[in-house]
């Protein structure tokens, strides 16, 4: 294998090399595939909606061949191993080398539940599909060839709710995806290898995750739409207004592409939601129950 090869990624060494992007038809998968097709990339962009990645497709390719680059779609259900293992295979046969893998696709599910129990078996299994064995099944595709070339850098997208509690599938997933990270990047040093990893850990960021369920696949449809209550109507409320006012897709968009170029491991986009971490650290230095009086999003007591 090439991993003790000596290449760091610099950021003029982007152009020309190709980055994967699962998740790339919406929100922040599809400025990534922005940003590094404007770093003079090929991107290959995969998603489970296609009308809306052929449209990305379109802009994606635009700005790269102002730079000399291409872009290409792959449908791809990234729960579907075989299918990110094709997803692999594709790119490589087009690009010859895949260099930049972010295993972004993602789902909410419903966190927008009354109480304890009320998140059905299906939800449970489909978010934790998408988010955490979509990530697994990148690594299991993508990280071979990585390592036998030496040259390239996987970002994982966890999230905030990957370091704060949560009894729900979405949070499960992204502590998953914040574990398994953090323990590929030991992985990875320990070998002296020269792949990189990068985990990144949004706040909240405009983008359409609020109408996951659009992508909900027919088996994990819910056996029956029961009334929200209010709620949960309440609480969705103010999620919409949360994502809406958060960060801009392309803000995040531009810590990745420096996460990669920089070879960072950690990708914070609000940091006060980072330092609301300290009350459960603290309870757990100190072997105390949970806080559970204190909203770690916002930070209020
Ligand atoms: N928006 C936020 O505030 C926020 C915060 C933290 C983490 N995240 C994470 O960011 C990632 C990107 O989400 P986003 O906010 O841009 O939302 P988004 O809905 O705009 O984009 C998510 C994309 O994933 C695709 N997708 C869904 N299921 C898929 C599957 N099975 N296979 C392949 N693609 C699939 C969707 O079609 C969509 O294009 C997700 O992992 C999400 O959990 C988002």
């Amino acid at each position: 294998m090439g991993a003790r090869s000596p290449y760091r990624c610099a950021v003029d060494q982007l152009e020309g090399r190709t980055a994967v992007v699962t998740g790339a038809a919406s929100g922040m998968g599809r400025a990534f595939a922005r940003r590094f097709a404007t770093a003079g990339m090929n991107v290959v962009l995969s998603d489970v909606e296609e009308p809306v990645l052929d449209e990305a497709v379109d802009e994606v390719a635009a700005i790269a061949a102002d730079r000399n680059a291409e872009a290409m779609g792959v449908i791809t259900d990234v729960a579907d191993e075989q299918a990110v293992a094709e997803l692999a295979a594709q790119s490589i046969d087009r690009f010859g080398r895949v260099n930049v893998v972010c295993n972004n696709a993602g789902v909410a599910g419903t966190g927008l539940v009354d109480g304890p129990g009320s998140i059905s078996t299906k939800d449970w299994k489909w978010v934790l599909d998408v988010n955490l064995w979509g990530v697994i099944h990148g690594h299991q595709a993508f990280l071979p060839h990585l390592l036998d070339h030496g040259d390239g850098h996987i970002v994982n997208t966890a999230s905030m709710a990957g370091h704060f509690p949560g009894h729900s599938a979405y949070t499960a997933s992204k502590w998953a995806v914040v574990g398994i990270s953090e323990g590929l990047f030991t992985q990875l040093k320990t070998i002296g290898s020269t792949v990189g990893i990068s985990c990144l850990c949004p706040g909240w960021v405009n983008t359409n995750i609020a109408e996951s369920a659009r992508n909900r696949p027919e088996w994990a449809a819910p056996d029956a739409l029961a009334e929200p209550s209010a709620a949960v109507e309440a609480r969705f409320a103010v999620i919409r207004d949360q994502l809406a006012s958060g960060r801009s897709p392309d803000d995040v968009a531009d810590l990745v592409h420096d996460a990669v170029v920089n070879d960072s491991f950690w990708i914070f986009t609000d940091l006060s939601m980072v330092a609301n971490l300290r009350p459960r650290f603290d309870a757990v230095l100190e072997n105390r129950n949970p806080d559970w009086n204190h909203n770690f999003v916002d930070g209020d007591d």
